[in-house]
């Protein structure tokens, strides 16, 4: 059995390779999609729905949208304590190993996480940590896209086509290219916005409402059920034109008719930002658009008729939806699991994948007779196909100059400062007055999309240990120690709380919403839960659970109609 993880901005999947497919695993609540959303609830961790459902009544309580985070060095408070990005996400990880362990019956371990082709270096290595910390082994990083293609090539092992992939997730934007024939997966190019998803269309449309309602959108204690609101409004707008908007918002009524057409006008800033990606994507594949077979739409937020409609004009074709958008990644990120482990099945399956960024090093350029230093001389170039190693050579500016150093960056800019710094590597020169020294910088970038630099000085043969500096938002060995240490004091709630606390804190949370006698009602399925509870009887709470969910959609449903 091998395990690929979707690691995703608002819901993360859990995905099993057995019997030569890849299979979805349900989380303790039955389903596929656990929200990478984790909270306190009297103390002890919740991850997930209850999470999500506790995220809206009590914000303090609760921490979501970290994968935004990651590679940063922003720290979210939970309780008392402060997490950064890979901790929080390092939760959702253990949470998903556990209920794949209930599931399948043997212990997790070793998996494949998926990451957006746009991520960097930083965010790269972040995921990686996460990992550790939920005490998985991630044997390799896999691009979101690629993943997908690589669930759809083998849904359609016999095509031979040009494939565009689009996924517009919860947070972040990823285009890939690909050619697939006779059992070969290549990805050609790969291109995105690691900051743009459908949480910036909820966004956007969370402060139309509230200046239409004469609401302060960043009021922390009206946020949450203002973007709950927002997201419901998003959300029915994919299924129809028109909806109306009913609630009322820490005591302000809000009463609005919302159309597509102001829906698509209030976004129309975000669509923009998709052309850019796909251009690229697109140029450096070396297809044009009319030579693209079919486009394959990811990611929840390409539920959006807008973004469907932009996709298929900008592309001139109809988008298809193969597989079920939401899934399709941790599919693919099962089979890569069962690619990295030589599974049987998958012997005649052949994948290669593509770097997103340039990488390179910052150099001096001669201007005149003087050196002018920040230029940026790439080494690997974007959309090379990884794994990939290559080497340049440096000099001294100068005559005696005793040591070369090396700051490396990622990404386009001409102006090394304008790219990511990634880190710096020193190496000492012998002091020579009449010659010029010089070193071989070697740069490998291994199938996770991860860099490995090596400096070689030419007269001496001496090779510089490799000595990338810790940057911000970046863990040491220390950090993820203290960080196993911060998890193992934490109190977990056992796997099967976790659908009672969900329907508690919903049940809570309506609470906070009703009035009159509506609030009587509510109070009475809390009793009603909580007898079923002490009654210790699994079918009938099961069944009462059912019940009250439904009253419960049918309660929050006047809220949007
Ligand atoms: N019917 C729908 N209409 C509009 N948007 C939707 C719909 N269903 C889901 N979404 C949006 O899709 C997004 C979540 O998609 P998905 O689960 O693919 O993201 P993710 O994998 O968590 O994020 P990412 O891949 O960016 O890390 C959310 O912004 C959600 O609001
Ligand atoms: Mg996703």
């Amino acid at each position: 059995m091998h395990f690929g993880v979707d690691l995703g901005t608002t819901n993360s999947l859990i995905a099993v390779f057995r019997d030569g497919t890849p299979q979805l695993i349900p989380n303790a609540l039955g389903q596929v999609l656990t929200p990478s959303v984790v909270a306190l609830h009297q103390g002890r961790l919740v991850v997930g729905e209850a999470a999500r459902a506790i995220s809206l009544s009590q914000p303090a309580q609760a921490a979501g949208l970290f994968k935004r985070a990651m590679g940063t060095d922003r720290a979210y408070r939970l309780g008392q304590t402060d997490y950064n990005a890979p901790e929080l996400s390092a939760m959702v990880l253990a949470a998903l190993k556990a209920d794949a362990e209930a599931h399948c019956g043997v212990p997790v371990s070793d998996v494949v996480i998926s990451v957006p082709a746009y991520f960097n270096e930083l965010q790269r290595k972040a995921v990686r940590a996460a990992g550790r910390i939920a005490g998985l082994n991630v044997t390799r990083l896999i691009n979101e896209p690629t993943a997908a293609a690589l669930a759809y090539g083998l849904h359609e092992r016999d095509a031979e086509a040009k494939i565009l992939v689009f996924d517009l997730g919860g947070g972040t934007f990823d285009v890939s290219v690909l050619d697939l024939f006779e059992g070969v997966i290549e990805v050609r190019a790969s291109a995105g916005d690691a900051f743009l998803g459908g949480e910036d269309f909820t966004d956007a449309l969370a402060r139309y409402i509230a200046t239409q309602s004469g609401l302060d959108a960043n009021d922390p204690a009206l946020r949450p059920a203002l973007i709950k609101l927002a997201e419901q409004a998003k959300v029915g707008l994919s299924s129809d034109a028109q909806i109306h908007l009913q609630a009322e918002l820490g005591g302000t009524p809000i009463d609005l008719h919302l159309t597509r057409e102001r829906f698509d006008d209030i976004t129309a800033p975000l669509l923009t930002r998709l052309a850019a990606p796909l251009d690229r994507a697109l140029h450096d594949s070396g297809f044009t658009a009319q030579q693209i077979d079919k486009v394959v739409l990811v990611g929840g937020a390409t539920r959006m008729a807008a973004v469907r409609a932009y996709a298929g004009r900008k592309l001139r074709q109809f988008p298809v939806i193969g597989l079920d958008p939401d899934q399709v990644v941790a599919l693919g990120a099962a089979v890569q699991a069962a690619l990295v482990a030589r599974d049987a099945a998958l012997d005649d399956v052949v994948m290669t994948d593509v770097s997103a960024f340039t990488l390179g090093c910052d150099t001096a350029r001669q201007i005149g007779n003087t050196y002018r230093e920040g230029y940026f001389q790439p080494i690997i170039e974007r959309n090379s196909i990884i794994p990939t190693s290559r080497e340049e050579m440096f000099s001294t500016i100068q005559l005696g100059q005793e040591v070369l150093r090396f700051r490396i960056f990622q990404g386009e800019s001409p102006l090394a400062m304008n790219n990511l710094a990634l880190g710096e590597i020193e190496v000492k020169v012998p002091r020579n007055m009449e010659h010029h020294e010089s070193a071989i910088v070697r740069f490998t970038y291994d199938v996770s999309g991860l860099l490995e630099v090596d400096v070689t000085v030419q007269s001496t043969g001496k090779k510089a240990s490799l000595v990338i500096s810790k940057l911000a938002g970046e863990m040491s060995e220390a950090d993820i120690t203290a960080a196993l240490k911060k998890m193992a004091a934490l109190k977990q709630h056992p796997r099967d709380d976790a659908a009672n606390i969900h329907l508690r804190t919903r049940i809570e949370a309506a609470y906070g919403m009703a009035r009159a006698e509506a609030r009587d009602w509510v109070a009475n399925l809390l009793v009603q839960l909580d007898a079923a509870i002490d009654a210790q009887d699994p079918h009938t709470l099961t069944a009462l659970r059912r019940d009250l969910h439904k009253a419960l959609d049918e309660f929050e449903a006047h809220y949007v109609t």
